[in-house]
C-alpha cells in the first residue's frame, strides 16, 4: 500500500487548489468588468446621439449652406439673399450624416440609428439590430439589449414616438411635401405615440481575453501569489510540522524509558492551539507512567 502524503504535500495540494478556485472567480469577475466597461461606453456614445439628435430636433433642422460630396440629402431648401442656397436637414438625416463620419473616423465606436421600418436604405438593420427592435417591441421595459458578436460588442437603445414626431411618422396627409416627395407617403408612417420607431445601435471591439489574462499573469500579482505561498508555507512549516516532529521525538524518548524529557508548551488553560493539548495530554501519559513505575518499584 502506499505511504500517505504529509501535511507539508497535502497542505499544498490544498494552496493549490484554493489558488486556482481563486483564479476561476477572479476571471469571472474580470468577465463582468468587461461586460460594464464596454457597456458604459455604448451608453455614453448612445447618449451623445441623443443629445445630437434631441439638438437638431429643438432648432427645427440644421441648415448648411454647402452639400459636401457624400452628403447631398436635405430636406429644405431656401435662398441665402445672394445666389446661393441654404439646404435643412432634420434630425434624423443629421444624425445619419454624424454616423457616417464617426464610422469612418472613430478607431473604435461606430453607432447607427436604425429601424424595422426604414426610409433611408443606409439605415437598414443587419440581423442584431431587428432582433433588438422586436425584442424592444414585445418588452416595453426594456432599457437595452447587448450580445457579442465574433469579438465586437453590440448594444441597442429603444427610440420611442413621441408628439412631434407624428408630423413626418403619423398620417402621410400631415407630412411636409418635401418628405412625401423624397420617400414616399408608404415608409415609416402609421406610428403612435409611445410606438417604438427604432433604436440607436452602437458597435464597439469587445475587450479579448489576450488584452484580459495579462492583467493575471503582470509581476505584481505573480509577486503576491508567491508570497502567499511563502508565508503558508513558513507558518505550517514553523507552527505545526516542526512541533508535531518534536512531540513525536520526545513522546519516542518517554517511550523508550527516558522519563527525565521535558516537554516544552503551554498549558490549555492559557493556549487554545491543539498541539499544546497534545503535548499536555502526553505529558499526563508521562506523569502517569511515573506513578505506576515507582508504584510497581514499591511491590517489589
Ligand atoms: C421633419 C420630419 C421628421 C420629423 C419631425 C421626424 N422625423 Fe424621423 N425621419 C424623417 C426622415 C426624412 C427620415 C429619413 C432620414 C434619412 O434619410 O436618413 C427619418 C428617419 C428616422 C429614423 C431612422 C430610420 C429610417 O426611417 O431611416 C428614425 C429612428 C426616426 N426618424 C425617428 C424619429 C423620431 C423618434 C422622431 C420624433 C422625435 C422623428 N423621427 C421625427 C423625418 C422626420
Amino acid at each position: 500500500m502506499a505511504r500517505k502524503t504529509s501535511i507539508q504535500t497535502k497542505y499544498s495540494i490544498i494552496f493549490f487548489t484554493t489558488l486556482v478556485l481563486v483564479i476561476g472567480a477572479f476571471v469571472a469577475g474580470l468577465g463582468t468588468l468587461r461586460n460594464e466597461v464596454l457597456r458604459n461606453e455604448a451608453e455614453a456614445i448612445a447618449d451623445q446621439v441623443i443629445s445630437f439628435r434631441a439638438w437638431v430636433a429643438g432648432s427645427g433642422m440644421v441648415w448648411v449652406h454647402k452639400l459636401v460630396p457624400g452628403f447631398p440629402d436635405f430636406l429644405a431648401k431656401t435662398e441665402d439673399g445672394h445666389g446661393g442656397f441654404f439646404y435643412g436637414k432634420n434630425p434624423a438625416l443629421a444624425t445619419r450624416e454624424l454616423s457616417v463620419i464617426a464610422n469612418k473616423t472613430s478607431k473604435r465606436a461606430t453607432f447607427l440609428v436604425t429601424s424595422d421600418d426604414y426610409r433611408q436604405a443606409a439605415n437598414k438593420p443587419d440581423a442584431f439590430e431587428l432582433q433588438a427592435i422586436r425584442t424592444f417591441k414585445s418588452n416595453r421595459g426594456l432599457k437595452f439589449t447587448e450580445t457579442y458578436e465574433e469579438g465586437i460588442y453590440r448594444y441597442a437603445r429603444p427610440i420611442f414616438v413621441k408628439k412631434g414626431c407624428l408630423k413626418c411618422h403619423g398620417d402621410p396627409e400631415d407630412a411636409p411635401p418635401a418628405v412625401i416627395q423624397k420617400y414616399g407617403d408608404k415608409k415609416a408612417f402609421g406610428y403612435k405615440v409611445g410606438d417604438i420607431r427604432g433604436i440607436v445601435s452602437v458597435k464597439i471591439p469587445s475587450i479579448g481575453w489576450q488584452k484580459l489574462l495579462p492583467i493575471l499573469t503582470n509581476p505584481i500579482v505573480i509577486a503576491l501569489v508567491v508570497l502567499a505561498f511563502a508565508i503558508n508555507f513558513l507558518f505550517t512549516q514553523r507552527f505545526i510540522i516542526r512541533r508535531l516532529t518534536r512531540l513525536t521525538e520526545d513522546a519516542n524518548a518517554i517511550a523508550r524509558g527516558k522519563l527525565s524529557t521535558t516537554l516544552d508548551y503551554t498549558p490549555p488553560d492559557r493556549s487554545n492551539d491543539e498541539i499544546d493539548h497534545a503535548y499536555h495530554a502526553v505529558n499526563l501519559l508521562k506523569k502517569s507512567l511515573i506513578i505506576v513505575l515507582k508504584r510497581s518499584r514499591g511491590k517489589k
